[in-house]
């Protein structure tokens, strides 16, 4: 019942140029996939050449970040209504890169959250545990601090409307994937935190998973019931990788 979301997020990498090459080999791999929502992320720079070069495909595109302010003097930054301007329909907020390079905190979640929802941009909140606190076995009270600040004073409405990346930080960019069942494991326990907050709403948040994610183990992780697709990073970054990652094909 709830449609998956396999989601590609670029990061820093990709000339408009190459945005555009990607997205021109992407089209055909994925046309006619029509049960389930296909979202790059690209860098700023590279939004208009993809807003440009999904035009009339099953391809929706997104953010990375966006600065919780309509406008203002706020240098280097992009406000929500420039994303919508340019057809984004998605914004990534909080990924742990985010968090851990750039300061950002789940009181800036939270106002990035409700900024993006006020332009109806469908944000993609990302949580997730460093090694050290899963070795410590307190993964669950981190993630479910993260969710309850992140989302803090939001409506059922717009919880369930909402989509929650759970990607545990020693599985980004590493090549070592949380187990399908330890992924399993805490976006079930996140639907519980969400169905807390959110009632019956939480039956309808997409909660994915990312962190390594793979043609070859992207199945498995989408057999599981409370995973609905996928953040993925760098097998994003070509079409044959992703295309093969939307279909579920190892
Ligand atoms: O947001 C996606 C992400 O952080 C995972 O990256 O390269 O491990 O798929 P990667």
């Amino acid at each position: 019942m709830r449609t998956p979301v396999l989601a590609g997020n670029w990061k820093m990498y990709l000339t408009p140029a190459e945005g555009r090459q990607m997205i021109e080999a992407l089209r055909p791999l994925v046309e006619g996939v029509a049960d389930r929502e296909i979202v790059l992320c690209p860098p700023f720079t590279a939004l208009a050449a993809a807003a440009d070069a999904i035009e009339g495909s099953n391809i929706s595109i997104g953010g990375q970040n966006v600065h919780p302010a309509r406008e203002g003097a706020f240098t280097g930054e992009i406000a929500p209504p420039m994303l919508k301007a340019l057809g984004c329909r998605y914004v990534i907020i909080g990924h742990s890169e985010r968090r851990q390079y750039f300061g950002e905190t789940d009181a800036t979640v939270a106002e990035k959250v409700r900024a993006a929802l006020a332009e109806e941009l469908i944000p993609i909140v990302c949580v997730g545990e460093t090694l050290e606190q899963r070795e410590k076995g307190v993964t669950n009270p981190v993630v479910e601090i993260q969710v309850r600040q992140g989302l803090d004073g939001l409506s059922p409405e717009e919880l369930s409307g909402l989509i929650i990346a759970y990607e545990p930080i020693w599985a980004i960019g590493t090549g070592r994937t949380a187990s399908p069942d330890d992924a399993q494991q805490v976006c079930a326990f996140i639907r519980s935190v969400m169905a807390r907050l959110a009632g019956e709403g939480a039956q309808k948040t997409r909660i994915l998973y990312g962190g390594s994610v793979k043609p070859d183990n992207i199945k498995e992780l989408m057999n599981q019931p409370d995973i609905d697709g996928a953040l993925v990073g760098g097998a994003s970054l070509k079409a044959e990788s992703f295309a093969r990652i939307v279909r579920f094909e190892e």
